[in-house]
């Protein structure tokens, strides 16, 4: 039997089906050995298909940094102020900033200055070494802490230095593996790279070495920096904000719009490739075959698919407008082919690790997930503590919680435009605001789903997430159960 797999999920969502075991040929369900490569957007690929969601309650620096360093990525939201740039292009640059390969402009001082300026320029910028160049950046030294510990103030850094004739540098580029066996063999932890003519070209530390061999997973450039996202919207400072937000390295530009199949999104689009060549560009939502046709022949790089699904979100409620998740995946990745080179991002409604693997065989490429890592160690905003009643004693307790809200949700509205009450309810919003218990780091949540993820591919009777997907494509039939409601409840119900 084969099915018409688009009118086979016509109307459904994850909660309507399971799949069938398969044969597995998995010896082991470990994450380190099992492939759960995927693509981001066209020329971005992720170890882990995971992708933190672009909300002011889930993704700033922090949460973005465990992203990257577990393998995914994460999106900073736009919920500052129109024109409020900077602060946006902050936590982009504090990710950007978190690990490197090459360090391109390492902190530098002249020989002439002081110690005790040395010693302040150590503790401004946190580092506990000084490359000294001249004013052309020619290697003179290293300066480290241990230099200016006990000694006149006022003497010069030339003075305590340890000479570039002293040190081991290296001429031109060079790979980790190479600097690695270059530190170990001379027992140094920093390593300047220089040109032929002496000039500085970066620094290599043992840290960041150790770093990227502790997280082999981990989503980096090609400086061996985490990546990171920014979303922009599509009109007021977008061009402004894309911009500033290029400028400081950020690795993929979303435009984020509730409804991406629209006039708004396509002048936006026209405007950004104009501005912007060829920079890597996400853009959604959407939730239909035509509208995923839409953002790929306008030259995106990644389509972002899912109206109505998120947890925070009111829009179905609001205007019964939107597509069942499932259903919206499978027609979005009719209509852009099997092998597209844009990706589809399966965006909200994922809220049990389950669902994750559902998303992925589905359509999507990888998966968008917000209130997954709300309340954790990593998610932006307060703690405020609330008195929850014990279901045994009656009795209150005090409960520690931080808040999830949808970005169209009239608190996110507020502080993103700065309105006035009496304006905000003539906005109309589409999101929620609920207090969700804090729980613990992100980190351990993405583990554990990926663990999951792994399990899945075991019972799906693939060896890599590749070819469970592929194995689904081929025959669709051999895994879809459609649902009862009583199978429904026996299947999801705890
Ligand atoms: P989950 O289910 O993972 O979904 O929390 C995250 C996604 O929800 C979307 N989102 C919204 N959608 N009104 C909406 O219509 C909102 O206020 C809102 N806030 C977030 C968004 O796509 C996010 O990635």
């Amino acid at each position: 039997m084969t099915i018409d797999l688009l009118s086979f999920v016509r109307g459904c969502t994850f909660d309507d089906f399971l799949f069938t075991p398969q044969y597995s040929v998995v010896e082991r369900r470990d994450p380190a050995r099992i492939e759960l490569g995927c693509r981001l957007s066209t020329n971005i690929r992720l170890a882990r298909p995971i992708v933190s969601a672009n909300m002011d309650s889930v993704t700033r620096a922090e949460m973005a940094i465990v992203q990257a360093e577990e393998g995914g990525i994460g999106i900073i939201d736009r919920g500052f102020r129109d024109g409020d740039i900077e602060p946006q292009v902050r936590e982009v640059g504090t990710v950007k900033r978190t690990q490197h390969g090459v360090i391109a402009d390492p902190h530098t001082i002249a020989p002439e200055a002081s110690l005790q300026r040395a010693v302040s320029a150590m503790h401004e910028s946190g580092v506990g070494t000084l490359i000294v160049v001249d004013p052309q950046r020619r290697l003179l030294g290293l300066l480290s802490e241990r230099d200016a510990r006990f000694v006149r103030p006022d003497a010069t850094v030339a003075e305590r230095m340890t000479p570039a004739s002293d040190l081991i540098v290296h001429i031109g580029e060079v790979s980790s593996a190479d600097a690695e066996a270059l530190m170990v063999r001379h027992k140094i932890k920093k390593l300047p790279l220089v040109d032929a003519d002496g000039l500085l070209l970066g620094l290599i530390t043992a840290k960041d070495i150790l770093k990227q061999r502790k997280q082999p997973f981990a989503t980096r450039d090609q400086y061996g920096r985490l990546r990171v996202g920014a979303a922009i919207g599509a009109r007021g400072d977008f061009l402004e904000r894309a911009a500033e937000l290029i400028k400081a390295d950020v690795d993929v530009i979303v435009i984020d719009i509730a409804h991406g199949h629209s006039v708004v999104m396509e002048r936006a689009l026209k405007e950004f490739r104009r501005k912007f060549g060829d920079v890597e560009l996400i853009a959604g939502n959407v939730a239909t075959a035509q509208g995923a046709r839409f953002l790929l022949e306008r030259g995106v790089n990644g389509i972002k698919v899912g109206i109505g699904p998120g947890g925070g979100c009111t829009t179905r409620i609001s205007t019964s407008f939107g597509v069942p998740q499932v259903q919206a995946l499978v027609e979005c990745r009719h209509a852009i082919g099997a092998d597209s080179p844009v990706s589809l991002i399966a965006d909200g409604g994922i809220h049990r690790d389950g669902a994750l693997v559902q998303a992925l065989m589905f359509g999507g490429d990888c998966v968008m997930l917000g209130s997954a890592f709300a309340g954790t160690l990593e998610s932006p905003g307060e703690v405020v503590q609330k008195p929850v009643l014990l279901a045994e004693s009656r009795k209150p307790v005090q409960v520690p919680f931080k808040v999830l809200r949808g970005m169209a949700s009239l608190g996110a509205i507020k502080d993103r435009l700065d309105v006035e009450d009496a304006d905000l309810q003539a906005l109309g919003a589409e999101g929620t605001e609920v207090s969700v218990p804090v729980q613990g780091s992100a980190r351990a949540i993405l583990q554990e789903m990926t663990r999951h993820l792994c399990s899945a591919i075991s019972y799906g009777g693939g060896r890599s997430l590749d070819e469970l997907r592929q194995m689904f494509r081929d025959r669709p039939e051999r895994y879809l159960v459609k649902l009862s409601q009583s199978a429904g409840r026996e299947s999801y119900e705890r």
